[in-house]
């Protein structure tokens, strides 16, 4: 017999859920960081739909994008000295000393429907991403994440609880 979602929602539904929770939490973040000045990392480039998305809605930042491999849609591709391919726990720590403390924005997507992997992937987010981040900057995740020293942010109109998850970095910490 196959396995069912615990959650009772299909594929289909955390797929849509999540796009929509995600697209409201950067609706959200483009005006939360609109007056703070620093560059925005995304782990996970994907086909590149968020990525696009991104730099259409923040032209004037730099925009840091990691994955292990490039599937992005051809009109979705980062320039090269912005695209860090690999794994990224071995791809951040270069950057690391560079963007310490100025990051204002940090988009996760790496969630999969492997539990494990999951459990593997927000333990690394959640000690790889804190340091980065300026203060007042966000953390968007697909999956929940332990950080220390962060606020949660009530999750915007349009986002379904338990789809995306927002944190803070308090500006006074
Ligand atoms: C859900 S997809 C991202 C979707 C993307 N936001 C988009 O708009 O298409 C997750 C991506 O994370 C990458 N990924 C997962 N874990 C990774 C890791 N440890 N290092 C590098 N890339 C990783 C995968 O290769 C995959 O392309």
């Amino acid at each position: 017999m196959s396995e069912t979602s615990t959650s009772g929602l299909s594929r289909l539904e955390k797929t849509l859920f999540r796009l929509e929770a995600q697209h409201a939490c950067l609706a959200y973040a483009f005006d939360a960081i609109a007056a703070l000045p620093g560059p925005v990392v995304e782990f996970g480039l994907g086909l590149g739909r968020t990525f696009d998305h991104l730099r259409r809605h923040l032209p004037d930042r730099e925009i840091f994008v990691f994955d292990r491999v490039n599937k992005a849609y051809p009109d979705c591709q980062p320039d090269p000295a912005h695209l860090l391919l690999g794994e990224i726990e071995e791809t951040l720590p270069p950057l690391a000393l560079g963007l310490a403390g100025r990051v204002v924005l940090a988009n996760a997507d790496l969630g999969s429907f492997d539990r494990e992997s999951n459990r593997a992937v927000a333990a690394m987010c959640a000690r790889l991403l804190p340091p980065l981040l300026a203060p007042g900057g966000l953390i968007m995740s697909d999956l929940p994440l332990a950080l220390e020293g962060f606020e949660t942010v009530k999750l915007p109109p349009g986002a379904r609880e338990g789809r995306y998850y927002l944190y803070r970095r308090p500006v006074s910490s």
